[in-house]
């Protein structure tokens, strides 16, 4: 803690009992009321006051005047005693003096020395972990996608944000558009925390039919606000539409459009999606261990029609963000089947976060899964694949956009300018498994082809002993796809993305156990500073799969994630590497499996081998990836 705390004091006064002490940096007035409110005072203000962040330190709040009613108080780490980075707050233009309240940082901080206002906010990048080509907010944190919907030739890519700091915290809408889910355009947060509270995770449609009265083809997004009450009715849903494409929104007066019968503390993430067959709408929420379907004709009163979910999947479990999509098995449109998506924190079978899906029939009112309880199947198999959500207005194409974290980890992630991206968005199909359940693929979108800027065609080869391509690019800044076919042939047989540290991802078909692993137990960066999480695996079932394919047990990171395949024949394999994640896809995404990585180095050579020397690798082609 900083014992000198103001740079000019120039006055000291009594004020209702307490001390307040003033002080003045360039055209920044302060005033310490004690610890527990400083005012700051700045005539003429420019477009900024950026505030010196330290994500050790306590939150104090913020609040900007003059601002709009709804404005709230925003949690903020001001720096105690070392400045980690800067975050910016936007000031009132033209009203002559700006205020900013900012309660409970303590008048001795270190901030007070370091705050200061500018007319710009420098967002180049300064991270070495920040992905090529995988979406990433320029600055903050990022969870969530949200409201994920296509309209007149763009996606929108919502997502939960903090733009004032790299934590998890005043949940914003963020927003990025692409015209191609490869190329993505920042633009301001669409949907502020108000005082209302958070700005959950959701969902957004465009209103064909304009059945909420504010015009046809409108965008209405759907989220819930959250309070942090440590007790009672917290989460309740809220609508606000959009008439500039998505740009700004325009929160419903009426709001809450709904909220639980029955005071649910968890009662979130609100998805709605229009059903064709009674031609009106259906939202459904995740309601703790349920998922609560509701029906409107007007998008603003809802009606319960009954719920699912209860006892199906790993328990203990918390679902959260549902995603419903209904598609036809192995492409046959006369077999339309639905799709229950459900994310769950914790219960992924490695631990933590994870993504699931329940396929079975709607009857407009109540779900009903093919399969038992116990039967769980996941969309993805790595760790680093959460909170899944499918686009809305895409015709026949289903396509999802994960978060690419874990609860677990993801506050500690090694970089600070922003946290966390997206993994790469994926189409989803449905086909039936050699065992004649139904599946859901999850395959890279075709559009990701456009990032191949070089290729590297290195044909077929046998792996009787070991085969190294060493140096795959010059200058490699870590982004490039490895596409091949593998034939374990009877051992165990594949390969690792290596750097010149020793540093590695094992990525190898295991004959004898039937399954594919991908291992990042040694692939760098793999406990995070002092905060590394204790170990949190949370079923015996994750730690018993953990402890079979990881070698050295460390942490929640370390670690390698499995997927069942049949190790008999021949797998395609498609992996993406980029500045922070290696994402697998086998056999066009019969499995996917997504898993950040902090190597010191990007990995730039790639090792063959087979254990029992009879491998074979066909078609082995290296693309370098850039936008
Ligand atoms: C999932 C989640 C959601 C919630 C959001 C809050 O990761 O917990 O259920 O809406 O994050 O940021």
């Amino acid at each position: 803690m900083k014992t000198n705390f103001v740079n000019l004091a120039l006055g000291l006064t009594l004020a209702a009992g307490a001390v307040s002490c003033q002080s003045q940096k360039n055209n920044l007035v302060l005033e310490h009321q004690g610890d527990t409110l400083t005012v700051v005072r700045i005539a003429n203000p420019s477009k900024y006051i950026l505030l010196p962040i330290q994500e050790s330190s306590n939150e104090g709040q913020v609040k900007v005047e003059p601002g709009n009613p709804a404005d709230t108080y925003m949690d903020v780490r001001l720096a105690t005693d070392q400045v980690e980075y800067y975050v910016p707050f936007e000031l009132p233009q033209g009203a002559g003096e700006a205020t900013v309240l900012i309660r409970n940082v303590a008048a001795n901080a270190l901030c007070w020395d370091s705050i200061k206002v500018s007319d710009t906010f420098d967002t180049t990048n300064r991270e070495k972990f920040r992905p090529i080509y995988h979406h990433t907010p320029i600055y903050g944190w990022m969870n969530d996608a949200n409201g994920l919907v296509y309209k007149d030739g763009e996606y929108h890519l919502y997502f939960q944000y903090n733009p004032y700091g790299s934590m998890w915290g005043n949940m914003h809408w963020g927003h990025s558009v692409s015209k191609d889910l490869v190329h993505w355009e920042h633009l301001d947060p669409a949907i502020a925390r108000d005082t209302l509270g958070h700005i959950f995770s959701g969902s957004a449609i465009v209103d064909k039919p304009g059945s909420a009265g504010f015009g046809e083809n409108t965008m209405i997004a759907f989220y819930t606000s959250h309070k942090n009450l440590a007790k009672g009715q917290r989460e309740i849903q809220c609508m606000a539409y959009s008439t500039d494409n998505g740009r700004t929104y325009t929160k419903y007066e009426g709001n809450p459009v709904l909220t639980p019968f029955d005071g649910l503390e968890n009662f979130r993430d609100p998805k709605v999606f229009w059903y064709e067959p009674e031609q009106n709408w259906r939202m459904i929420v995740s309601a703790d261990k349920n998922m609560r379907f509701y029906s409107s004709k007007d998008l603003k009163n809802w009606e319960y029609l009954s719920e699912w979910g209860a006892g199906y999947g790993p328990q203990p479990n918390q679902f959260e963000c549902p995603d419903f999509i209904q598609l036809p098995v192995d492409g046959d449109k006369s077999k339309m089947k639905w799709v229950m998506i459900v994310n769950i924190n914790p219960g992924f079978v490695y631990g933590g976060s994870g993504t699931m899906y329940f396929v079975g029939e709607f009857d407009g009112k109540q779900f009903t899964c093919d399969t038992k309880p116990n039967v769980v199947k996941w969309l993805d198999w790595g760790k680093d694949h959460y909170a899944t959500v499918c686009f809305s207005n895409t015709g026949d194409r289903v396509i999802a956009v994960p978060w690419m974290s874990n609860w677990q980890y993801a506050n500690y992630t090694p970089m600070q300018q922003f946290r966390s991206a997206n993994a790469l968005p994926r189409e989803l199909n449905l086909y039936t498994g050699a065992d004649k359940q139904l599946y859901l693929s999850a395959a890279p979108v075709k559009e990701t082809e456009a990032l191949r800027k070089e290729t590297k065609a290195m044909g077929d080869f046998d792996v009787t002993e070991e085969k190294r391509f060493d140096n795959l690019f010059e200058n490699n800044d870590g982004a490039f796809e490895v596409d091949l076919e593998l034939a374990a042939n009877g051992g165990e047989a594949g390969l690792e993305l290596q750097n010149t540290l020793g540093e590695k991802v094992k990525i190898y078909v295991d004959s004898k156990e039937g399954r594919v692993v991908m291992d990042r137990a040694e692939s760098g960066i793999t406990a995070f500073g002092e905060r590394v999480e204790p170990h949190m695996l949370d079923t015996e079932e994750s730690y018993a799969r953990y402890k079979q394919v990881t070698v050295d047990y460390k942490n929640d990171f370390a670690l390698g994630t499995w997927a069942p395949v049949d190790a008999k024949k021949a797998h395609k394999l498609q992996i993406f590497v980029d500045n922070g994640s290696v994402e697998l896809f086998v056999d066009g995404g019969q499995v996917a499996m997504t898993n950040l990585v902090f190597p010191n180095e990007p990995y730039n050579a790639l090792r063959f081998y087979s254990e029992n020397g009879k491998a074979k690798v066909t078609n082995l082609n290296v693309y370098k990836l850039g936008l």
